[in-house]
């Protein structure tokens, strides 16, 4: 009789034929910090801390060395200095600029990814520049827009930034972005694109801890729809046509077919985001102590990798390596 059980008898046959296994390479850690020298928990993300920029270049190191080879940056800007063109985004004395030094120069082997979008900068709080179209309807003004995003991965790149991220989904930034960086002699610097992000009401923790959400309208016109997967293919084509080095799926975990789906259609490596609102399930579960929270966390980083991510972008990151380790 053929019997499938043999093979999950002991933990040693089960080490043998398993086919996913987590690693701490696995793991890129999102990192939250603003001007002020005071430490700040995120009160719409249990658990999470809002850094200064001591403490982020501390907690990065402490990071790196769990085996993280990457973290990425995402600046909470003073209300002061935003504005309708974001012209603090390519500030080359801004917080990121001085952000992306100091680690480079505590942990020179990190890798160091920042996004590269508008929202955090932007009066209006879209990822890109709010205007009217031709028919006088509000719009978000794509190729205006990519033209600041040029010139904040340009900044980001100067400050010595390994990879830069476009989350923004405007038409035609990657190839932009590419120019732009390859004209100025920034050829080693990576692009990984945001490829198929959805507009999901689960960033909104994350919003809560920039204070970055929309002041007006949505982000319909520029994310995804959560009903389509055949338009993710569209999106994976055209980054990888215009040049992008690695592609993202974001969310992670409600949207494994997607994340399988890039994977069968590319030979770049894919990243996936475990965004702030699946954080904060998991987070919530745990504390009521409905479910057991290092269950479920691995569990849910499993799974996206094995739907096919290569690299997985998590506020678990640290705390997944060290539950790695105790194993
Ligand atoms: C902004 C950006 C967002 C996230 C990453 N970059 C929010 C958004 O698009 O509104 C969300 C991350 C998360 O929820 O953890 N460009």
């Amino acid at each position: 009789m053929i019997r499938p059980r043999r093979n999950r008898r002991t933990p040693a046959i089960r080490s043998m034929i398993r086919e996913t296994a987590l690693a701490p390479a696995d793991f890129i850690l999102p990192l939250f910090f603003h001007e002020d020298g005071e430490d700040t928990p995120i009160a719409s993300m249990p658990g999470v801390t809002r850094w200064s920029l001591a403490s982020l270049v501390r907690e990065a190191g402490e990071a790196h060395a769990l085996g993280i080879p990457a973290v990425v940056l995402f600046p909470k800007i003073e209300e002061a200095i935003k504005s309708p063109y974001a012209e603090e985004s390519f500030n080359d004395g801004g917080l990121v600029p001085r952000a992306i030094r100091a680690l480079k120069a505590a942990h020179p082997t990190l890798c160091v990814i920042t996004d590269v979008a508008l929202d955090p900068y932007n009066s209006d709080g879209h990822d890109g520049i709010v205007g009217r179209n031709a028919h006088g309807e509000m719009d978000i003004l794509n190729d205006e827009t990519v033209e600041v995003l040029c010139r904040q991965a340009l900044c980001h790149a100067r400050a010595g930034a390994d990879i830069v991220a476009p989350s923004d989904m405007m038409d035609g930034r990657v190839a932009a972005i590419r120019e732009a960086l390859d004209d100025e002699d920034y050829t080693q610097v990576s692009i990984l694109s945001y490829t198929a992000k959805y507009a999901s009401a689960f960033y909104g923790p994350f919003r809560g801890a920039l204070d970055s959400a929309p002041k007006d309208g949505d982000k319909k016109t520029y994310q995804m729809d959560p009903s389509n997967a055949r338009e993710a293919l569209r999106e994976t084509l055209l980054d990888e046509a215009e040049g992008s080095d690695m592609l993202m799926v974001k969310p992670a975990g409600l949207y494994l077919d997607i994340i399988a789906r890039v994977r069968e259609a590319t030979t770049l490596p894919v990243a996936a985001y475990q965004v702030s609102g699946e954080y904060l399930m998991l987070k919530s579960a745990a504390s009521g102590g409905w479910l057991d929270e290092r269950g479920i966390v691995l569990e849910s980083l499993l799974a996206i990798k094995r739907a096919g991510a290569d690299m997985i972008l998590t506020y678990y990151a640290k705390q997944a390596c060290e539950w790695l380790a105790e194993r």
